[in-house]
């Protein structure tokens, strides 16, 4: 399967992805295309050296509908069929979302539905849960608000930071997007409702 990967920064969970499709631990997939809505973003630099294109298609005055359409285009251009947003900072618009119907995730650092949107980590610690972790689900135009594919839980320790926090929370995002990634090339998973289920082949 072809996947687009999209930042806007450090890029960890984009090189565990990239390096799990090279090493074939990830089957049957290839990363085509890495953009950027930042020219700056550092996970620019890793997809170069692990040999993935990378784009920048920044946003600049235009609206998110017409830089959303620019996306899509290169997605288009590649073929890609699976969006996997990774530290992208924005709202995808509808026209976005139903270009990839049921093939776009994203990555979000808490068990949603709790401690959506910015600084999840740090909502999460704040909050004095005994728990958090991390979710893949599926985008829709709702913030953080698809369907859920997979879920880990972490738990926060008594001698936690919220930077410890966060450290051990991206530890378990990556080999997480990575399963839910595999799950959805291998296709052995159904969608009832808004309920993300295994399924035989
Ligand atoms: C991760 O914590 C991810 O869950 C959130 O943004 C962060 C991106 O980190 N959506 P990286 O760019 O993948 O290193």
């Amino acid at each position: 399967m072809k996947i687009g990967i999209l930042i806007s920064g450090r890029g960890s969970n984009m090189q565990a992805i990239v390096e799990a499709a090279q090493t074939g631990q990830l089957p049957n997939s290839e990363v085509t295309v890495v953009i950027s809505d930042k020219a700056g973003a550092e996970g620019l630099q890793k997809a170069k050296e692990r040999n993935v294109e990378t784009l920048v298609v920044a946003r600049k005055s235009r609206t998110r509908e017409e830089h959303d359409a620019g996306i899509v285009a290169e997605l288009k251009k590649r073929n890609v069929e699976l969006v996997c947003l990774a530290g992208y900072m924005r709202l995808l618009s509808k026209d976005f979302v139903r270009a990839f119907p049921d093939r776009i995730l994203n990555i979000h650092p808490s068990l949603l539905p709790a401690f959506k949107g910015l600084d999840a980590q740090r909502q999460a610690f704040e909050y004095g849960v005994k728990f958090s972790g991390c979710t893949v689900h599926f985008v829709d135009e709702s913030l953080d608000g698809g369907a859920i594919v997979v879920q880990k839980t972490v738990e926060v320790k008594d001698d936690d930071t919220t930077e410890s926090l966060s450290t051990r929370i991206l530890e378990y995002e990556h080999a997480l997007y990575i399963e839910a990634i595999a799950r959805i090339v291998e296709g052995n998973y159904k969608i009832i409702g808004r309920r993300v289920v295994v399924a035989e082949n």
